[in-house]
């Protein structure tokens, strides 16, 4: 089942049979006079993965807000998956409830300490079930994030910017696990990143967003594990730095 959500209105839509976890029409939103969002469409098919790129200020968090139904007002066609978890750039865990009860409020109903735990566990955290948020590392508490985003299995994994507060170490370290967890989740993600080459190391598809809109779509059929040296590579990362405005 997906939500759909028309000229912010919400309404259940029927199954997803023939649309994949995003499709979304005509979407704009405004903030006063400026239509940060200008008649975007986007499609993405089951188990894509997709990078979103675009200069500060484009409007990627407020698409990505929208997908994940925190924001609905707006005009367009948007259907989601009803499964979706998003995780933001700072870990947002709730610092007076234990790691497993900030994981286990990605479900709905009562806590269930069995599913955080295996959730956390896949993001090797299982050893940290029962502290509180604030002894965690930073990138300890990122993937606690994580845990939490996928903890209800979703169709749709949305990440804004998971990395961009970590250090270069711990952030090879949560991109390799995020490529890990969608291999084997086989959840379609869209990604908003800054860097090029975090895109062309994850994804299979990147998009780079300019006047409020996808003004820019390639696909990435680079074998994995990427190369970063390779020619190709070198050449993807050239074009969509100068799409960026960086020669
Ligand atoms: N609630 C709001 N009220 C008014 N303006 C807003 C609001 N939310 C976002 N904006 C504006 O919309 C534009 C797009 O913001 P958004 O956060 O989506 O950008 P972004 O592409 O995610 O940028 P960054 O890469 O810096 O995170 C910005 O100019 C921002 O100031
Ligand atoms: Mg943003």
């Amino acid at each position: 089942m997906a939500t759909g959500v028309s000229r912010g209105v919400t309404s259940v839509t029927g199954p997803v049979s023939v649309t994949g976890p995003v499709s979304v029409t005509g979407l704009t939103r405004r903030f006063g006079d400026r239509a940060v969002l200008d008649g975007l469409d986007l499609d993405i098919p089951p188990g894509q993965f997709v990078a979103l790129l675009g200069t500060s200020g484009c409007g990627k968090s407020t698409l990505l807000r929208i997908l994940a139904d925190l924001d609905r007002d707006i005009a367009g066609t948007v259907r989601v998956a009803r499964r979706r978890a998003i995780s933001f750039q700072s870990p947002r865990l709730m610092p007076w409830k234990r790691v497993w009860r900030n994981v286990a409020l990605g479900l709905p109903g009562r806590p269930d300490r069995q599913r955080a735990v295996a959730a956390l566990d896949e993001v090797g955290l299982a050893h940290r079930t029962d502290v509180w948020p604030k002894t965690l590392s930073g990138g300890e508490a990122q993937r606690a994030s994580l845990a939490r985003a996928l903890v209800r299995e979703p169709d749709l994994l949305l990440l804004d910017e998971p990395f961009s507060a970590l250090d270069a170490l711990t952030r090879l370290t949560a991109q390799a696990l995020v490529a890990e967890l969608w291999q084997r989740h086989g959840c379609a993600v869209l990604l908003v990143t800054h860097d090029v080459s975090e895109a062309l190391t994850l994804a299979d598809r990147v998009l780079v967003m300019s006047s409020g809109r996808i003004d820019y779509d390639v696909s990435v059929t680079l074998d994995r594990p990427r190369d970063p040296g390779s020619r190709e590579f070198v050449a993807l990362r050239t074009d969509l730095l100068a799409r960026l405005g960086v020669r």
